[in-house]
Formats: C-alpha cells, structure tokens, sequence
C-alpha cells in the first residue's frame, strides 16, 4: 500500500561540522511525494541528495525538521516499522555477501518475519516476481558477487521491491544500467505505483518518467515541480553550469535537453 512521504523543515549537518558556525550542508529542506507519485531529485554532485535520503530512511538524524509516512514520524518509529515499510536502494554496492541472487532478494522479506516464522509460498512467490521484475530470474542461482555492477543493481532493486514497501528511495538507480536496463527500471518504478524519491543524474530520464523533480543545489531546494516547468535553459544554467538546447520529446512530448557546453 504506497503511503506518502513528508519531509518539512528538515535541516542537517554531519556530526563533525554540526556545531561549527557555518549554515548547515542541508537547509530546512520541504520535500513532498504524494502516494504512488514517482518524485526525481536533482542537483549537481555534492549539493546533498544522498544525505537528504539517509535523513528520510533513519540513517542521518536530522537536527530540525519532520520526516514522516503518512501519519507516522519515521524517526521515532522503531527500526523494524521502518524496515516493513521504506526500501531503500544505494549508491555504494554493498560487499559481497556471500549469497546467491535469490538469497539477497529473500533477505527482502526478513522485516516481515518474526525470529521462527517459517518462508511461505506466498513469499515465495513475492521474491519470484521480484526476480522477473527486474529481469534477473535467470540469474536465480548465481553467486551475487560474481554479477556484472549493473547486474547487482537489479538484484538490489528486486530486493527492495520484495520488501514490499510503502515508499521506495533510490540513490542513483540507473547509474551502472546499460539503456535498455535503464529505461526498464524507469518504466518499472512508474508502473508499480509504489511512491518513490530517487536521485538520477540523467536530466532526460528524469524528464520522461518523474511525475515531478525537486532541484538541490548547495542544500536547499532552490526548484520543484513537472519537469516541464522545472528544466529550463536558465535554471540548468545557473545550478549545473551548463548551456542547453531544450525541446520537446517527439514520442513523450516531455523536455529533451541537448547539453552544449560547460558554462
Ligand atoms: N558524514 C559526512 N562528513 C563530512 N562531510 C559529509 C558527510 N556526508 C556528506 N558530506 C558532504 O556533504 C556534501 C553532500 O554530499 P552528498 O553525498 O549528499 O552529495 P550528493 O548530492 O549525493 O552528490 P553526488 O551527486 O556526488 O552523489 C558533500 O560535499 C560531502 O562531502
Ligand atoms: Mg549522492
């Protein structure tokens, strides 16, 4: 059952700057993803978006600010009630586990299960959708640490769909995946309806598929909204440096932004 997410006033700093005198690295950040929307957040390397998502999944404190799921506050909820409902999906691939495919999906399931619940066919079948969702069934049996970065990727992504959650928050998902892949995922995340924040780098696939985007740049959200009212020639200019050419998308009709050059 997608829920949404509400981040409000939410500001941070890392442990060791948090009480130097500078603003901090995330300034009273609002941030909204409605049930079942598909929100993009943007912005150039270092402007804060991987911190923003640990705030939002209980990894970061924030020091102000809300984060909540619908009516819960995510940061007073226990660990577990976050695990059943968030799924998240890094930038950094974690390290071998040892495991085969089909084992790290089932690792999927386990904030569902209590100390002896025994696996059901129903979770069974849960992992074997996951699998195929992300085109990986074939893989099932393969050692994880044997598979491609791209390869790895889906796994993790199968992983945190067979969690089932209520909100999705992927850091860079389509940053390992070949174009076919990419555009899968894409499709994937919009068709499940589940309400997913995830950072990507690629404007264009962030222009055709994200119901909305949120701009980070330096911390704050300087910019939000559809695509076609966020990407403009002025606004990538001013928070990525770069000049470009934007039209429309012949089949989408969404913006398709040309780069020309480093401003
Ligand atoms: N724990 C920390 N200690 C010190 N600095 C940190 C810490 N976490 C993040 N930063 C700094 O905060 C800034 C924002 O980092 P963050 O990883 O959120 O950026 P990002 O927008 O995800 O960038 P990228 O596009 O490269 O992934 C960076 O300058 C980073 O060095
Ligand atoms: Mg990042």
């Amino acid at each position: 059952m997608p829920g949404a997410l509400h981040i409000a006033r939410l500001s941070w700093s890392p442990a060791d700057l948090a009480r130097s005198r500078e603003a901090p690295l995330l300034q009273s950040i609002t941030l909204d993803v409605a049930r079942g929307e598909f929100v993009g957040l943007i912005g150039p390397n270092g402007s804060g978006k991987t911190s923003l998502l640990r705030c939002a999944f209980r990894y970061a404190k924030p020091q102000a600010g809300i984060v909540t799921l619908d009516e819960t506050d995510l940061w007073r909820a226990s660990p577990r009630w976050s695990a059943q409902h968030v799924a998240v999906l890094l930038q950094e691939l974690p390290d071998d586990f040892g495991l085969s495919v089909e084992q790290v999906v089932w690792m999927g399931r386990t904030p569902h299960k209590r100390l002896l619940d025994v696996d059901t066919p129903e979770d069974a079948a849960i992992v074997a959708k996951a699998l195929a969702d992300v085109d990986m069934n074939a893989a099932r049996n393969r050692a994880f640490a044997t598979l491609s970065g791209g390869e790895k990727q889906r796994v993790l992504l199968a992983r945190a769909l067979a969690q089932q959650p209520d909100v999705l928050m992927l850091d860079e998902p389509t940053s390992f995946l070949d174009l076919h892949h990419q555009v899968e995922l894409m499709r994937l995340i919009r068709s499940l309806k589940i309400t997913t924040l995830a950072t990507i780098h690629d404007l264009n696939l962030a222009a055709a598929y994200c119901d909305r985007v949120y701009v980070l740049a330096d911390g704050e959200i300087v910019a939000h909204g559809t695509p076609a009212d966020v990407l403009t020639v002025d606004l990538l200019a001013r928070v990525f440096k770069v000049e470009t050419l934007i039209d429309r998308h012949p089949v989408t009709h969404r913006p398709r932004i040309t780069l020309v050059h480093p401003l």
